[in-house]
């Protein structure tokens, strides 16, 4: 099998390909990235010289190159590649709407072009909004994205559903919950709490600290897609979860605790635009569809975690610096 996988120098994209490449040796992998701030060809190291791996540096906006590398016998693509981080989507939403949406729309006509055999669209439990303190996201709730950044994910996710509909596109949509692991940019939650606790610096929680996300450990969320791309039926979305439901301000606590640092380095700021109050998954459907299920528990995986980022620190020092500093003090300020 031939795989375009798209944003594969990302975070859970660079988790995937490594995932791929150790379950199915044999399948030949072509990894598009754009190396924007958030792509780290170092987490690709491991298979530098991998004979089933390529990267090839693009922008899923750019049809021409899209269409050379998908003219070229791909079967799947898997499309990764996006804006992620909702902070920054509230500063700039206009490149959000541009790869997200508009990217995702480039990759679904060289895919209908040249005929793959599934596209996968890697989306986010985002889409549906935020939940009251009962009930969980099915694959039915309706689409209320709340963010300019989720916003842009539900229209590439119904760009992908239209295309099925109307051109008849072998199409699957994952959405998942929140992913934690290695090679996380350290602008989200877990990898900048656990550098910022590490050099002694405040850490910023948004609002009361008590708003809730859905964590799964990256690797679970890579063999999820595995089977979507295997197994699931076209045309259908697959929820993706855990249910590990966890405050912010119990995660910063954990965090703390296992560094081995005081509470008092916890600052409440002013909340997120937007915010979302709670998320949570009902993975029922890819459960027993798919016979899917997690194999890290979160109490394990966050010390893993933790570890990891112990453990290279210079992976993380060596991006905490150029634009990614600039964003830092643009959102944070001196803090
Ligand atoms: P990330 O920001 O770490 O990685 C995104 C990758 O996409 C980067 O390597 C970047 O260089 C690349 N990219 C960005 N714009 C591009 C463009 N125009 N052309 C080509 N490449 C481009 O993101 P992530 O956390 O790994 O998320 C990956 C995907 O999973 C996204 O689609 C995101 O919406 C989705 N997702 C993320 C989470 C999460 O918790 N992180 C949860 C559910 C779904
Ligand atoms: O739910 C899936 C989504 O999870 C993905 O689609 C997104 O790509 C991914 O970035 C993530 O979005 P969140 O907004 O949930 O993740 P983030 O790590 O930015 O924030 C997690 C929670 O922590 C959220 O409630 C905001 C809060 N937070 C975040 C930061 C960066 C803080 O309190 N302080 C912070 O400094």
């Amino acid at each position: 099998m031939k795989l375009l996988i798209t944003g594969g120098a990302g975070f859970i994209g660079s988790n995937f390909v490594l995932y791929m490449l150790e379950q199915h040796p044999n399948y030949q992998i072509i990894n598009v990235d754009a190396l924007t701030y958030a792509g780290n060809l170092e987490n690709l190291k491991a298979i530098e010289s991998h004979p089933n791996h390529t990267f090839v540096k693009a922008d899923i906006t750019d049809a021409k190159m899209m269409n050379e590398l998908i003219c070229q016998g791909v079967d799947v693509v898997v499309n990764f590649a996006a804006e992620s981080h909702v902070d920054r989507s509230i500063l700039e939403p206009d490149v959000f709407v541009k790869t997200n949406v508009m990217g995702t729309q480039v990759l679904l006509d060289a895919a209908k072009k040249y005929g793959v055999t599934k596209f996968v669209q890697v989306s986010t439990d985002e889409v549906y909004g935020s939940l009251g303190e009962t009930g969980l996201f099915t694959e039915r709730s309706p689409l209320a994205p709340n963010s300019p950044y989720s916003a842009s994910k539900a229209g590439g996710d119904l760009l992908v559903r239209a295309y099925h509909e109307t051109f008849g596109l072998p199409v699957n949509i994952t959405r998942c919950s929140n992913n934690y692991g290695p090679y996380q940019f350290p602008e989200k939650l877990i990898p900048l709490m656990i550098s910022r606790a590490l050099n002694n610096e405040s850490l910023p929680v948004y609002g009361d600290g008590l708003n809730i996300r859905d964590w799964l450990y990256v690797e679970d969320h890579c063999s999820a897609i595995d089977l979507v791309i295997h197994h699931g039926q076209l045309g259908e979305v697959y929820n993706i979860g855990g249910n590990n439901e966890r405050t912010n301000v119990h995660i910063v606590k954990t965090i703390l605790n296992e560094l081995g640092k005081p509470e008092s380095l916890i600052t409440y700021v002013e909340d997120r635009l937007g915010h979302d109050r709670r998320y949570g998954i009902d993975p029922a459907k890819i459960t027993s569809e798919l016979g899917w299920k997690p194999q890290h528990n979160f109490e394990t995986g966050i010390k893993e975690t933790i570890r990891w980022y112990l453990s290279n620190k210079e992976w993380w020092t060596r991006i905490q610096s150029g634009a990614y500093r600039d964003y830092m003090t643009q959102q944070y300020g001196s803090r």
